[in-house]
């Protein structure tokens, strides 16, 4: 979507994956979905470094409204839990250099059972979102058909345009019509949507994130290069770090949905350095695939490129053995530097012979790069940032 917005995948925070739809704010006021919740997670990307490294969206999910819209035929939230009301969040945000994001479904009903979108009411929610100061909206796609959906989602977009507010808008159209052509267009959604949902909602656990890996993987062909395609949520485990290095090898949006208040943050810190580099080139090849051992390859600027290799193994670290030019590259004297332990590997010929070891579970990630072209390759990384 051509609206100057998102250049590079978005990234911030998110109510869902963590905090679903606890709307118990009697006895669990700390995790309910709230203004003190959104103000909370605010503060911490703010005074934690989040926002400086581009963590800049606090994005509300499903279950911030009431059960009725107002005598107007407008969304209002939820008054308990949202006295304050989403204006005066919007404030709370922009004053500390964040932005906000909101969640509407296109249908007669939120997945979680609060008002939907239908399509007479569009024009009514993009005008109200814009007033609030909104600057993202999340488009969901429960209770509703193909051809509304067909109808509803370019809707959306023309009336955010209208509304006069720069609003990145996230279509989770193709996640309902199973990701695929020919039921998804991605030309069209390329032209409406700043990012998509594609597939299944995340769930904290390694075995969602290999299956989410393997969709997109199975499907890279089809889906819109250069365009964000949302696999979800990064979720926090002891796998992060690969998730993390699949994540940016895939160019996706970095949309948290973890306890920020409890958050080691070193992970994120030392990778989104990266990531902004990473996404800003198309093409993804999953190269090799032995001993339960995967290599992913994305080229970037200036002929250098990003290698993940990943281990589906649960028995203990392999060591993988390959070439660059068993990788495809070409002859010529590289450079790799690994995004994780920060060592640089000077000296390969596309012929030298190495090894990485990969823990269970685990990636290296190299940042690949000729040797003549970059002495120091983070300076480059910082250029871009
Ligand atoms: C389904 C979406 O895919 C999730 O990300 C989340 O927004 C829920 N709906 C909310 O009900």
């Amino acid at each position: 979507l051509d609206n100057g917005l998102m250049r590079t995948p978005p990234m911030g925070w998110m109510s869902w994956e963590r905090f679903h739809c606890n709307i118990d704010c009697e006895n669990d006021p700390k995790n309910c979905i709230s203004e003190n919740l959104f103000r909370g997670m605010a503060d911490r990307l703010a005074e934690d470094g989040w926002k400086e490294m581009g963590y800049d969206h606090v994005m509300i999910d499903d279950c911030w409204s009431s059960m009725l819209r107002d005598k107007d035929g407008r969304l209002q939230p939820d008054p308990q839990r949202f006295p304050g009301g989403i204006a005066k969040l919007a404030r709370y945000l922009h004053n500390r250099g964040l932005k906000l994001g909101i969640y509407g479904d296109l249908g007669t009903h939120t997945c979680g059972g609060y008002p939907g979108t239908t399509l007479d009411k569009i024009e009514t929610d993009a005008q109200m979102f814009a007033s609030w100061g909104v600057d993202f909206l999340k488009l969901d796609g429960c209770y509703s058909n193909e051809e509304e959906q067909q109808k509803g989602y370019p809707l959306m977009s023309k009336a955010l345009n209208a509304t006069g507010r720069p609003i990145g808008y996230s279509c989770s159209w193709p996640a309902y019509r199973g990701g695929l052509l020919p039921s998804v267009n991605y030309t069209l959604l390329g032209e409406i949507c700043n990012l998509w949902r594609n597939y299944d909602d995340i769930q904290d656990s390694w075995d969602s994130v290999q299956e989410i890996t393997d969709w997109f993987f199975d499907n890279q062909e089809i889906l819109q290069p250069g365009r964000w395609n949302d696999p979800d949520m990064p979720v926090y485990m002891d796998q992060s770090r690969s998730q993390m290095a699949l994540w940016a090898i895939m160019a996706a949006p970095l949309i948290m949905s973890n306890n920020l208040r409890t958050l080691n943050h070193g992970l994120y810190t030392k990778f989104t350095v990266y990531s902004p580099f990473l996404c800003l080139y198309v093409t993804l090849f999953f190269l090799q695939k032995r001993s339960h051992i995967e290599v992913y390859w994305r080229p970037l600027s200036q002929s250098a490129s990003a290698l993940v290799f990943l281990s589906r193994r649960q028995d203990m670290p392999y060591h993988y053995h390959t070439s660059l030019a068993k990788l495809n590259y070409t002859a010529g004297s590289y450079k790799a530097y690994d995004v994780f332990t920060g060592k640089t590997l000077s000296g390969l010929s596309a012929t030298t012979e190495f090894t990485v070891s990969i823990d269970p579970s685990g990636v290296v990630m190299w940042y690949v790069y000729p040797r003549m072209h970059y002495e120091h390759p983070q300076d480059d990384v910082y250029k871009v940032w």
